[in-house]
């Protein structure tokens, strides 16, 4: 090889490396650059994600979640008449998109919150991505309590911290927020918990069984101030009575019944307002199979129903 070649292949090898070295460097650059984007966290309590554009500029924008807020019902006019304006109220002035859904039960039996939540669920707008179960007695009156849209999937606003009656570690009942997924993912609520009480306890097990991590407000300081509850105990007698072998049938999770197999028929919807504030009313008449829970029926017809042989 003659002396000039040599030197031409020396000179190239020295390009070569150069160029290789500045790739490498380049791309260690851009590398660097990502990683520290990738580990800025998105602030989830605004409901705000910071996304980058290609000039490195970042524009926030808003995520849009709809809460569909579903509230088991049945003859509490004047409780419904406060609920709706001060919850529509509470709600826009955090900036919490929203659609109040009142799920009447108007059949004759006795009252299935569960159930009516179920059918809030399926009757609900797929506009909304979450549900609140709500009960029509409790309301915030601390406006930091928020009704985020649940990053684990569900978020517990009534805890027993904060609830003004049950300060259980597993209670979950009051308000209680879950993505559609999440919901879906526990096949809803058990049909089966006709009469007051428990079908929130079940519930928890469901939710337990799909592993849902459940969040809770943190950093209230009102305790139990921090919600009104509206319920008048001498006027509104709990449906509490046991009716067959309703306690021994209850005691236990229910893996047949849910919201995939829920039977009911809807009776009308109506749009309302109550002083200016949105809600639908759906009137659902709920099935009850008297084979599987003759509780369902008000303890009066009783004796009808066994004397025809519907019921033992
Ligand atoms: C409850 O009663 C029904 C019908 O009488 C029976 O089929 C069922 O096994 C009973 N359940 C329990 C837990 O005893």
């Amino acid at each position: 090889m003659s002396a000039w070649i040599q030197t031409l292949v020396k000179r190239k090898r020295t390009k070569i490396v150069f160029v290789g070295l500045t790739v490498t460097f380049s791309l260690a650059l851009i590398l660097m650059v990502k990683l520290q984007s990738d580990t800025e966290q998105p602030v989830t309590k605004t409901h705000k994600v910071i996304i980058r554009t290609e000039n490195a500029e970042s524009t926030t924008v808003t995520e849009r979640h709809k809460m569909a807020i579903l509230v088991p019902f049945r003859d509490r006019f004047e409780e419904l008449l406060e609920f709706v304006p001060y919850m529509h109220d509470f709600l826009n002035k955090q900036g919490t998109a929203h659609q109040i859904y009142v799920i009447n039960q108007v059949d004759d039996y006795r009252f299935n919150r569960a159930a009516l939540i179920n059918v809030g669920f399926l009757e609900s707008g797929k506009d909304c991505d979450y549900i609140a179960m709500h009960d029509v007695d409790l309301v915030p009156v601390n406006p930091a309590i928020a009704y985020p849209y649940p990053r684990t999937g569900v978020y517990h606003v009534a805890s027993p911290d904060l609830h003004p009656l049950y300060h259980y570690k597993k209670f979950v009942g009051g308000i209680l927020l879950l993505t559609r997924d999440a919901f879906t993912s526990t096949n809803g609520m058990s049909n089966r918990y006709w009469g007051w009480g428990l079908e929130d306890d079940e519930f928890y097990v469901r939710m337990r069984r799909q592993m849902l991590e459940i969040e809770r407000p943190s950093g209230i300081t009102t305790g139990y101030e921090t919600f009104r509850h509206i319920h008048n105990r001498k006027k509104r007698r709990r449906d509490t009575a046991k009716h067959f072998n309703q306690t021994q049938e209850l005691r236990h999770l229910d893996k047949k019944t849910g919201a995939s197999n829920i039977k009911y028929t809807i009776d009308s919807k109506t749009d309302i307002t109550v002083a200016g504030a949105p809600a639908k009313i759906i009137n659902v008449v709920l099935d009850c199979d008297l084979k599987d829970t003759p509780w369902c029926l008000k303890p009066e017809y009783h004796t009808v129903y066994k004397a025809k042989g519907l019921i033992p």
